[in-house]
């Protein structure tokens, strides 16, 4: 199975969303192989689109959680409060929320605990900054994000757990990284996360300026289990084209 994360970002508000929702859901139709497809509203936006999308095939994500149950955290969201939403996967440490938000791997941490215990599947975002490749240190600083993310967590039989390998230098700007430096790093992620959990509970995702050109190229290796997409997910000529390329891969596979 291939996984497609749509990011809607704070790209659109409570209508817009219900739009692109309904408009998300006709990419799946006539296709004989569909992906598992997780669309992220913004928060405010949750309840309407769960509307559209109830019994059908799209999952609704949210992008962000706070780590405990209640309690005087104004602002803040629990995991509880999202299943009551019908929300079953979060995205956890977005680079823009660690860059603009303060987000240390600590807090990544206590919030993959925290949705791990309340049902919810966490897409644990990771990614190393364009210094910090031109450093050659990029691998390093992905496993130690990686390390801290998942720090004491356990996974139930029923779990399942997402990485996105999403590069800071890659997200927004149009320049994907190589298909290759995917590769490598999905591989050293797997083999980190191989003693802890089991391999059928693991995905690992790429992101970063995926759009309908490049998807292929990335959904068609093994190694790939999914695409996380922002910019282009809110432009469903695009997305319908990279929900197009994981429907001819799943074909492909099922021949
Ligand atoms: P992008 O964003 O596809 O616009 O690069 C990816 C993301 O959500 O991080």
């Amino acid at each position: 199975m291939k996984t497609i994360i749509a990011n809607w970002k704070m790209n659109v508000g409570v209508r817009e969303s219900v739009a692109l929702a309904r408009a998300t859901l006709l990419t799946l139709r006539g296709r004989k192989q569909i992906p598992e497809l997780v669309i992220c509203p913004p928060l405010v936006a949750l309840s309407e689109t769960r509307k559209v999308v109830a019994h059908s095939a799209v999952s609704l994500g949210a992008q962000n959680v706070f780590w405990k149950d209640a309690g005087a955290f104004t602002g803040e969201v629990s995991g509880r409060m999202l299943t009551e939403l019908g929300v079953s996967h979060v995205i956890i440490g977005h680079s823009e929320r660690r860059a603009h938000l303060g987000e240390t791997d600590a807090m990544v941490n206590l919030k993959v605990l925290h949705a791990l215990e309340v049902g919810l599947i966490p897409i644990v975002c990771v990614g190393e900054t364009r210094d910090q490749r031109n450093g050659g240190r990029a691998l390093e600083v992905v496993r130690e994000q990686v390390l801290a993310a998942f720090k004491s967590a356990r996974l139930r039989s029923n779990d399942r757990l997402y990485v996105a390998y999403e590069p800071v230098w890659a997200i927004g700007t149009g320049e994907a990284c190589t298909v290759d430096n995917a590769l490598e790093t999905h591989a050293m992620i797997r083999d980190m996360l191989a003693k802890q959990f089991s391999g059928d509970q693991l995905k690992v995702l790429y992101g970063g300026s995926v759009d309908g050109e490049n998807a292929y190229g990335f959904l068609r290796e093994r190694e790939v289990d999914g695409v996380l997409v922002g910019g282009a997910s809110v432009k469903i000529n695009q997305f319908k084209d990279v929900v197009a390329a994981a429907s001819e891969v799943l074909e492909a596979q099922h021949d």
